[in-house]
């Protein structure tokens, strides 16, 4: 083929790719990207879900330009963009236009990295400029109370924008020092409008919440530019069981003036030892995925000084039968821990012990029997078998030596089933095996299996 030929067809080639690639452009830019609802290109009229849309879009454009670090935290939302849905969305016929942010509700979620952001003045003139009702919450700000001075700041905790019947729901979330997020509670002041949104709709302000900092991308949905949390399944689970309680002060700075804490060095040494095995032991749970909460006197710590018991001489947690594996004695002799015994079986009376210096690492393994949840005990010496019964309860988020951590929710029934209504006596001498207000006998091991069921090391 001659020279010149070759020439002519490399530039049709050339042509054609490149007419190609614009014809691929043009499609994305008509087909591909148009950006949310065609309103109005039906029947002229705006439905629910257009409203609900153009709700969304200005509250975002407000945003935008107040700098709001945003991210949606929407549980409807967020739900249809979990891997699960987003499998079966494949099969469905999608939605036209606004498919994920126009749920039924007539509320939107999202959070605000408060740390990230100051306070505009202008703000609520500018979204009602916009055709907003702003609702601001405010509330105490617990980063500052302690058991030396009790917080008098308020802070934002939650914004409310309300238009054409639509509420955005701004959670603030602020850096706690456990380094985790927290929510406060929506508290309405008796002077506020009652009916301003569906409060017993809004999924977050029931309680106070605490999460982990999630990582964010940056996604579009119908058309809209949003953060989303990058793992959606792990921030809904999260969401359901984040209710977080705040430690009680003012009790336990009454209770510290009835009783002053032990500040010799031996207590400031133990105390010490004790925020260590505790962060040990959260880190090394958390890498097996194995939820515990404190139990016995670290619970009642907490509760009533906010605080460790200094005469305590140990580490007590609970952990749910259920989401016990065989890898947990591995996982903390791993980290260090040595062990010191073994009592009971999986399916019954299950006790780990370990020591850390001199410090013990008490695991209660729980049973739940529906209308009680109980834990075993055992004498090593005679084989004698306890059982420590408790009413059923749930498991919330509190801070406790700057560790976030768990605590049955229903603190005071758990705590008063296991120390008696007086718990907020000191007791210095203290027998497992009778003291204990819940203490039941449950019988003998078999002397046959001792050898398996009875391990002291
Ligand atoms: C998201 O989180 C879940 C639950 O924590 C976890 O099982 C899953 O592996 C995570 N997915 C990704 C992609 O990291």
């Amino acid at each position: 083929m001659p020279r010149v030929n070759r020439t002519v067809v490399l530039y049709l080639l050339l042509i054609s790719s490149s007419v190609f690639l614009l014809f691929q452009l043009y499609y994305y830019r008509k087909y591909v990207s148009k950006p949310g609802p065609h309103i109005l290109s039906r029947t002229g009229q705006l439905t629910s879900s257009d409203v609900q849309w153009l709700t969304v879009k200005s509250f975002l454009a407000l945003a935008r330009r107040f700098r709001m670090p945003l991210f949606l935290i929407d549980t409807a939302v967020l739900s249809l963009l979990s891997q699960d849905a987003l499998r079966q969305r494949d099969r469905l016929v999608p939605e036209p236009h606004c498919g994920f942010l126009c749920t039924d509700r007539p509320i939107t979620a999202f959070a605000l990295q408060a740390n990230q952001w100051k306070y505009d003045v202008a703000l609520p003139l500018a979204a009602e400029q916009k055709g907003f009702e702003l609702l601001e919450l405010r509330g105490e700000d617990p980063r500052l109370a302690s058991l030396d001075t009790l917080s008098g700041d308020d802070i934002p905790l939650h914004f409310l924008f309300r238009l054409h019947g639509y509420v955005i729901q701004v959670v603030f979330l602020y850096e706690r020092s456990g380094n985790y997020l927290w929510h406060g509670a929506l508290r309405l002041h008796a002077d506020m409008d009652r009916s301003f949104a569906a409060f017993k709709q809004l999924e977050y302000g029931r309680h106070a919440g605490a999460y982990d900092r999630p990582e964010l991308v940056l996604t579009v949905l119908d058309g809209l530019d949003v953060r989303i949390p990058r793992n959606v399944t792990r921030f809904l689970s999260e969401q359901r069981h984040a209710r977080f309680l705040e430690c009680r002060y003012r009790d336990a700075r009454n209770f510290l003036q009835l009783y002053p804490d032990d500040s010799s060095p031996d207590a400031v040494d133990f105390r010490r030892k004790v925020k260590q095995l505790l962060h040990l032991a959260a880190r090394t749970l958390a890498r097996i995925n194995v939820p515990f909460w404190l139990s016995s006197g670290t619970c009642l710590g907490w509760f009533r000084q906010c605080s460790v018991i200094s005469y305590s001489r140990d580490v007590d947690i609970g952990i749910f039968i259920a989401d016990y594996r065989p890898d947990i004695i591995s996982a903390f002799t791993d980290a260090g821990l040595k062990l010191k015994h073994k009592f009971g079986k999986v399916e019954d009376s299950l006790e780990l012990s370990f020591l850390s210096f001199d410090v013990k690492l008490d695991i209660f393994f729980f049973y739940d029997d529906g209308d009680v949840m109980w834990n075993g005990g055992t004498q090593a010496k005679s084989g004698r078998k306890f059982k420590y019964v408790f009413p059923p309860f749930s498991l919330c988020w509190a801070e406790l030596l700057e560790l976030k951590v768990r605590v049955p929710c229903e603190t005071v029934d758990y705590v008063t089933a296991n120390y008696g209504a007086s718990w907020s006596v000191p007791v210095r001498t203290w027998d497992w095996k009778t003291s204990p207000s819940n203490v039941m006998e449950n019988g003998v091991w078999p002397p046959g299996e001792w050898a398996e069921l009875i391990q002291v090391y």
